[in-house]
């Protein structure tokens, strides 16, 4: 365990999947904790009603991070009701298929304003108010590294997301913030049962550690990438993935 008492945390997309198992580990740990979710209001307010059942700190906020000017509210709505910001964990993303052939230019708008504009412009307006000691997260993929076919707008957002974190670890470095990116596997999750549907087989004889990833095993990676033990981890991404190359 890692122990975040007296921090906060933003996490972004909280409400389900990664970003719930996230927001439950950090609870866990200590910090006060942003519950974001876009429509999923039912969803984030039950994980606020988990952190609360067990002595810990949150709220629910929404905001649509793939909209500029929701983006500047979510990091006032941390300040105004805990005081301060220290972590900001950009998990919202969205995933689809989209084959080069059926690939239009809403897909590629809808998937950059949300996994790369909403991350950065949450990155930006986080760190005005963020002091030395804080951290931010950015949650990647694999795919990020071993991209596949189908999915060329999906891969592309996650590879801009590690270039980011390595340009923003640099900026950020002199004032004592650091910026971790944790690339996930496959992970079993409310987005992706779907489109995982069948591929359990082959996600699975794919990853040498024999078995798929559940949101609990990348909210442990945040967990140390946020504390005190990574002090001297920035700009880099950790894959946590049970060995899986896609
Ligand atoms: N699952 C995997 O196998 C896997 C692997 C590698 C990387 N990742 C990455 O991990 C992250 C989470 O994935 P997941 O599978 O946990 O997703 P998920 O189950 O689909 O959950 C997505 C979360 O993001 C929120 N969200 C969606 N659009 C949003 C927006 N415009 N503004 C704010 N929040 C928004 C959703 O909120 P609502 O409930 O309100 O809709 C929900 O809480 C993503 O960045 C994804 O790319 C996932």
């Amino acid at each position: 365990m890692s122990d975040l008492s007296g921090k906060v945390a933003i996490v972004t997309g909280s409400s389900k999947g990664i970003g719930a198992g996230t927001a439950l580990r950090l609870a866990a740990d200590g910090a006060r904790v942003v519950v974001n979710y876009v429509s999923g209001q039912a969803d984030a307010e039950a994980v606020v009603g988990r952190i609360v059942a067990a002595g810990g700190e949150a709220v629910a906020v929404r905001a649509d991070l793939s909209r500029p000017d929701e983006i500047q509210p979510l990091i006032d709505a941390a300040v105004s009701t805990y005081g301060r910001l220290d972590i900001l964990v950009n998990n919202a993303g969205i995933y689809r298929v989209d084959s080069l052939e059926q690939l239009t230019a809403q897909s590629f708008d809808d998937h950059f304003a949300l996994n790369v504009r909403g991350l950065l412009l949450a990155t930006q307006a986080a760190a005005r108010v963020m002091t030395s000691g804080a951290v931010i997260v950015n949650i990647s993929s694999g795919l990020a590294k071993s991209p596949y076919p189908m999915v060329h707008v999906y891969c592309a957002t996650k590879g801009a997301v590690d270039t980011l974190t390595r340009s923003l670890g640099m900026e950020l470095g002199p004032r004592g913030i650091r910026v971790v990116g944790i690339a996930p596997g496959f992970v079993a999750t409310e987005g992706n049962a779907e489109s995982a549907k069948g591929m359990s087989d082959y996600l699975v004889g794919k990853t040498p550690l024999g078995r798929v990833g559940q949101p609990a095993d990348i909210a442990a990676a945040v967990s140390y990438a946020v504390s005190a033990d990574a002090a001297w981890v920035t700009g880099s991404t950790i894959d946590v993935a049970g060995g899986m190359v896609f």
